[in-house]
């Protein structure tokens, strides 16, 4: 797909340590646990290829690359979609995606996704439409500090946006689908680490409201973050109780079919 001559890339950033889940992420990546009948990762995959993204780079940790390659490196190859993986080695920050990503973005946008982020909402028509500049997404949400929050103005522009503020700005969390277009590569290269220690994300949105040039759009549907027992089991029910399993792009459901035929397959063969 493109906008204007660019194309639109899609990345989702799967790694990170989940220490949360320990000992759930002993075992493998906290985006590969079961959320209701699929693994978590199909979910933020379903946003994009939905948007009609075609080229999916996925960014994991270096313990779990081999169970990724195993789920997604043939999958989805035959029903036109490419993907890509990259490890990245220390959990540097959210901007690192786009350092990482920069050959694989090339000249192009890019939307990311984080992995672990479960939209109902189909954001298929902004991702279709976008030309440049930024374009996030907020959520009014109960517990702003633990999210990067924008303030937005009496007339609803967004006037500022803070990691993970100490002191109360909004209720508005901006979730994990961000669309940028390709000075991001550059934003992201000139970020300096946050007292965390992380180049953030939040420093992505800064570069594009200094400028003017981020939309911040409010949705309704659910948004669910996984990242701990009661949230991860939380998740599962709702996509169950809403039927968000059944939002899925029909080529999904299909490659999934094929994948778990192949494994049948094979298991057959082994007890021959
Ligand atoms: O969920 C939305 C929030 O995500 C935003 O509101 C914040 O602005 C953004 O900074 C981020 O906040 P978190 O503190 O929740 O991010 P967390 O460190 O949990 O990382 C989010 C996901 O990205 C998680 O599944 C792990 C993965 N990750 C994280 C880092 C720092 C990576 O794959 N690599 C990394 O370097």
């Amino acid at each position: 797909m493109s906008t204007g001559n660019k194309k639109m890339k899609g990345i989702i950033l799967s790694g990170g340590t989940a220490t949360r889940l320990f000992p759930l992420t002993a075992t493998t990546s906290k985006q590969l646990l079961p959320v209701y009948n699929k693994q978590m990762i199909f979910y933020p995959l379903n946003t994009l290829i939905k948007a009609g993204i075609k080229d999916i780079l996925i960014i994991v940790t270096p313990e779990h690359s081999g169970q990724y390659l195993n789920l997604l490196g043939s999958t989805f190859k035959k029903h036109g979609i490419n993907i890509y993986f990259e490890v990245q080695k220390i959990p540097r920050g959210l901007a690192d995606a786009f350092i990482l990503g920069e050959g694989f973005i090339g000249k192009d946008c890019a939307t990311m996704i984080l992995g672990d982020n479960i939209f109902e909402d189909d954001f298929s028509d902004a991702i279709k439409n976008f030309q440049s500049g930024g374009h996030v997404f907020a959520k009014k949400v109960s517990d702003p500090e633990r999210f990067g929050v924008v303030k937005f103005d009496e007339a609803g522009r967004a006037v500022q946006i803070v990691e993970k503020p100490q002191e109360w700005i909004s209720d508005y969390a901006v979730t994990g689908l961000y669309i940028y277009d390709n000075r991001v590569i550059e934003a992201a290269k000139g970020t300096q680490p946050s007292e965390r220690g992380e180049i953030e994300i939040t420093s992505l949105h800064n570069y594009y409201l200094e400028k003017g040039e981020l939309k911040v759009s409010t949705f309704n549907g659910e948004w669910l973050d996984a990242g701990t027992f009661d949230t991860l089991l939380e998740a599962g029910k709702i996509v169950k109780e809403k039927k968000i399993y059944e939002n899925f792009d029909p080529m999904i459901d299909k490659a999934i079919e094929e994948f778990n035929a192949d494994l049948k397959a094979l298991a057959k063969k082994r007890l021959l």
